[in-house]
């Protein structure tokens, strides 16, 4: 075992970097580091994170190298950890993922519907190079990823790259949802056993169990039912955020077996999400003119008085402290149980081998050990089969340069689901993606 880890964080210009950075100078003890090198293919949007970072370094872990690049070259050498975050088109192209939808009446969003179809075929052609960019330099390193829409991210990966076991995929709702019934309960939320299945942003908790042994998902459904549900996370308070935890009550009225995933909203109701959507503006705009904004002006201000101390920035951790343990978890082998993306290959009774499930696992030097699921009833069978054959035509219509793939894909998507519409979407996604995708025949 090393003693000190080399990183790299490849989209060093995502917001959510400063909290990335911030879990990594505050983690010494369980992630002890050498060498830290944030890379970005866009210089301006890197250069404001990166000289945030060299103060945040200098102040915190002055022992660990800190720097930024746009330069690929050598960037992955014996590195042990790549945690990727990569948005490839930028806010602009994810504002074009909810519009075009919204403007033919569909529901829009970056993960989720025809929009996140459109995310997900531009997400692999740089996915794809960024893993083979990293095995060409750090064979054995792990690539902790969690580009969206993590769901086909992860499916693609798996098919274009079927031998690899060291890329865990991994999303922040899980804990973010779990923080929050920890504070809805007023207790820590990392003590907790959560019991999970689905596929990414597609999921349900069926237990958590705190410490005694007791599962409190029956306490959580009655609380959220009697009293709402409300954001633990900070970077989670916008308007479009409370509305959406606000909606799992709803979902608990209708279907109380589970505490389903968030996203779910969208597939659930979508006529409800759509007449309260505004085309004209939507969630890229409000993270604009928030966080966007918030974090860039933030490290800025940090970069002119010249120290990070009692940043804004940094004060909430969620992402970034998921991140950090879950490598720490590989690198101290500590088998604790995290919610993860892993090839199905029985977990779930009956479900397809090749689907990435959404499940717990123990996660150590192994990677992610999957607790098996066993049968789930019709009602999750059912979603979870026409969200998996879409994710898997989606992918395959990006693989094989599929037109006709792509139309099936976004035919089962429940959020098309009308084939004329999906041809119609479709026809202008592949406009507005054209410096992106393939060429679909
Ligand atoms: C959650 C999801 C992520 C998503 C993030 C930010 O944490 O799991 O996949 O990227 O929210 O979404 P936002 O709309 O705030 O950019
Ligand atoms: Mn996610």
């Amino acid at each position: 075992m090393k003693e000190k880890l080399n990183v790299v964080i490849v989209g060093g210009g995502s917001t959510w970097c400063p909290g990335i950075l911030k879990s990594l100078t505050k983690h010494q003890d369980i992630l002890p580091l050498k060498r830290v090198v944030m890379y970005d293919t866009d210089a301006d949007r890197q250069a404001v994170i990166g000289e945030f970072g060299k103060i945040l370094f200098r102040e915190e872990a002055p022992d660990v190298a800190f720097d930024y690049t746009t330069d690929k070259s050598r960037v992955y050498e014996d590195v042990d950890f790549v945690l990727c975050q990569i948005r490839t088109g930028g806010y602009d192209m994810r504002s074009t993922d909810e519009k075009i939808p919204l403007s033919m009446g569909l529901i829009g969003q970056e993960t989720v519907g025809a929009g996140g179809m459109a995310y997900g075929i531009r997400s692999m052609t740089d996915m794809i190079e960024i893993v083979n960019d990293v095995r060409a330099q750090s064979p054995e390193a792990w690539i902790i990823n969690y580009t969206n829409p993590a769901a086909l991210v992860a499916y693609g990966l798996a098919r274009v790259f079927p031998d690899e076991h060291h890329i865990l995929n991994i999303c922040d709702q899980p804990v973010n949802l779990l923080r929050s019934y920890g504070r809805l309960l007023g207790c820590d939320s990392r003590e907790f056993e959560p019991v999970y299945f689905g596929l990414n942003h597609f999921g349900w908790f069926t237990h958590i169990y705190d410490k005694a042994g007791r599962d409190l998902v029956p306490v959580i459904r009655d609380h959220v039912r009697e009293h709402g549900f409300k954001p633990a996370d900070a970077e989670q308070r916008d308007q479009s955020w409370l509305d959406t935890y606000a909606m799992v009550a709803d979902m608990l009225h209708d279907f109380p077996d589970y505490l389903p995933n968030t996203y779910l909203q969208y597939y659930l109701y979508p006529k409800y999400k759509l007449a309260h959507l505004d085309p004209a503006y939507t969630r890229s705009d409000e993270v604009i003119n928030s966080r966007e904004k918030r974090v860039f002006a933030e490290c800025r201000r940090v970069a002119q008085v010249g120290s990070a101390k009692g940043s804004s920035v940094v004060q909430n951790d969620a992402h970034g402290d998921m991140i950090v343990e879950v490598s720490s978890a590989i690198y101290r082998n500590t088998r604790q149980t995290f919610i993860v993306m892993v090839k199905n290959d029985g977990i779930i009774e009956g479900f397809p081998n090749d689907a990435m499930v959404e499940v717990a696992a123990s996660v150590g030097v192994n990677g992610p050990q999957p607790y098996a699921v066993g049968k789930i009833e019709p009602f999750y069978y059912g979603l979870m089969t026409t969200q998996y054959s879409y994710e898997r035509l989606a992918m395959e219509a990006y693989l094989e340069h599929s037109y006709e793939k792509a139309l099936q894909a976004l035919t089962l998507n429940r959020l098309v689901n009308d084939a004329k519409d999906a041809r119609e979407v479709l026809d202008k996604l592949i406009e507005a993606n054209k410096d992106y995708w393939p060429e679909l025949k």
